[in-house]
């Protein structure tokens, strides 16, 4: 079931010419900033290691609930629908929220969110400078 909905995902990527009505829904009225640099502030490593994220050229292609989603009462995955509140991953991807340490602070889940679909895209988008400019 996973993978079916992880290959619809690049497919809808693949093709984002022939799809552009995907990407946005109506109601997102806040898109947020075309360009970021993420960097996490609860769970540090050193030295820090911020990640810039060109935001708009991902809005572009892949629809919001492609990276954002919300939690449930049961503290299960809530996907997003257009308007939701849209908080900043670390509000819940944190060492001391009680996640599965595979996604269990900002680094590993924006790890495995934005390294995966690199690795199945353009697996050179998965070097360390793609990011972390320094
Ligand atoms: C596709 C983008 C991307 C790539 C490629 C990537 N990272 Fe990251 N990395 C992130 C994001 C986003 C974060 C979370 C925000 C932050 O703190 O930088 C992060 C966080 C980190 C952190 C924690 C930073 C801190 O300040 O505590 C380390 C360490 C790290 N990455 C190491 C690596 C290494 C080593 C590689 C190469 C093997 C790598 N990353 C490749 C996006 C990426
Ligand atoms: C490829 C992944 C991805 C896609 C697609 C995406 N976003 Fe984001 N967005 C992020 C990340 C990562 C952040 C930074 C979150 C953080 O700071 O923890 C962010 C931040 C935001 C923020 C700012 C939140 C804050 O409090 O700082 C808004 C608003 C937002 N996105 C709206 C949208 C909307 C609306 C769409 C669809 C049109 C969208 N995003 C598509 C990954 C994505
Ligand atoms: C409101 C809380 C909340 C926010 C904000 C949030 N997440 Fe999650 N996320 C969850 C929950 C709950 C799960 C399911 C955890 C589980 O099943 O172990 C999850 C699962 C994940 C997973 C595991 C794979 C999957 O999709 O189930 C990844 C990767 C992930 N989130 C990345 C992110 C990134 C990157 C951001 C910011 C753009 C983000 N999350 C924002 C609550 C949140
Ligand atoms: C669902 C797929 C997908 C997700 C999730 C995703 N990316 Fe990407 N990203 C891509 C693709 C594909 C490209 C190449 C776009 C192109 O060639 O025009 C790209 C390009 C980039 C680039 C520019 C590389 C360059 O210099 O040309 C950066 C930086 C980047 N992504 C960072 C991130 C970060 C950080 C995240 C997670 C917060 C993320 N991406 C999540 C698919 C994704």
């Amino acid at each position: 079931m996973k993978r079916v909905l992880v290959s619809g995902i690049l497919l809808a990527f693949c093709c984002a010419p022939c799809s552009l009505g995907e990407a946005t829904t109506a109601g997102d009225t806040d898109k947020g900033p075309a360009e970021m640099t993420l960097q996490t502030t609860l769970d540090p490593e050193k030295p820090p290691k911020p990640a810039v994220f060109p935001h708009g050229a991902h809005q572009a292609r892949l629809g919001c609930k492609t990276c954002h989603h919300g939690k449930t009462a049961e503290g299960k995955r809530l996907s997003y629908v257009a308007g939701q509140k849209i908080e900043k991953c670390e509000t819940c991807h944190n060492s001391k929220a009680g996640m599965p340490e595979k996604w269990g602070t900002f680094k590993n889940a924006a790890h495995v969110l934005c390294q995966n679909c690199h690795r199945k895209n353009r697996p050179e988008l998965t070097e360390c400078k793609v990011c972390h400019k320094k």
